[in-house]
């Protein structure tokens, strides 16, 4: 393999290639250009994980938006969350009477954006709707349903484009099953 060559060697296989995406990306632009016409929408990226989808989403919506991000951790394990969420970044906007697009990297438990769903709707936002790259269903503990997502996804763990494993393979340009070698032990 050409780019990452050493990162590469960690996954299992490529789940999802960077054409793929950027098809999915483009079409999800244009979704959501259609959806929120005439309106000026904050997106809203949680960091780190959604950093990569999020500026290439952005650039496939033609819309006048606003950019703003947030940081939230949720305790657990390196694969699995707990559905303890601390906000580590928060808004300084005033969303009163905001249209909220929340970009995530993925939904799996569900815990963390039912969390912050709730959280911003405590402050009078006119709508929330929430963006993913990926979901996995299989993994879902509370009712959450992602209004617009690119891929559903087995119950693996992925890495790549934005997505990590102790911070490392962010920046693989395609989306790949971690080898379980890699994480064996942990738990
Ligand atoms: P939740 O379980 O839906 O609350 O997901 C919380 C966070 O766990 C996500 O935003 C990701 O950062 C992380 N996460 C869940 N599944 C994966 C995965 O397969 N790879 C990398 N990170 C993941
Ligand atoms: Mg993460």
């Amino acid at each position: 393999m050409e780019q990452n060559a050493r990162l590469y060697d960690d996954l299992e296989k490529i789940l999802v290639t960077r054409e793929e995406i950027a098809r999915a990306v483009r079409e999800l632009g244009r979704r959501i250009t259609e959806d929120y016409a005439g309106k000026s929408p904050v997106v809203i990226g949680i960091l780190k994980g959604a950093v990569v989808f999020y500026s290439d989403l952005i650039r496939e919506i033609d819309l006048p938006l606003q950019t703003e991000f947030m940081s939230v951790s949720s305790y657990g394990s390196a694969t699995k969350s707990t559905g303890v969420v601390q906000i580590r970044l928060d808004l300084k906007l005033d969303v009163m009477g905001r249209d909220l697009l929340i970009v995530e990297d993925i939904v799996d438990s569900g815990m963390t954006l039912h969390y912050l769903k709730e959280h911003l709707a405590s402050r009078g936002a006119a709508s929330i709707r929430i963006a993913t790259l990926l979901d996995k269903p299989a993994r879902r503990r509370v009712d959450l349903k992602a209004d617009y997502h690119c891929f559903t996804i087995p119950d693996e763990f992925v890495v790549g484009y934005g997505l990590d494993y102790a911070e490392r393979y962010r920046n693989l340009p395609d989306i790949g099953v971690l080898s379980p070698r890699i994480y064996q032990g942990e738990d």
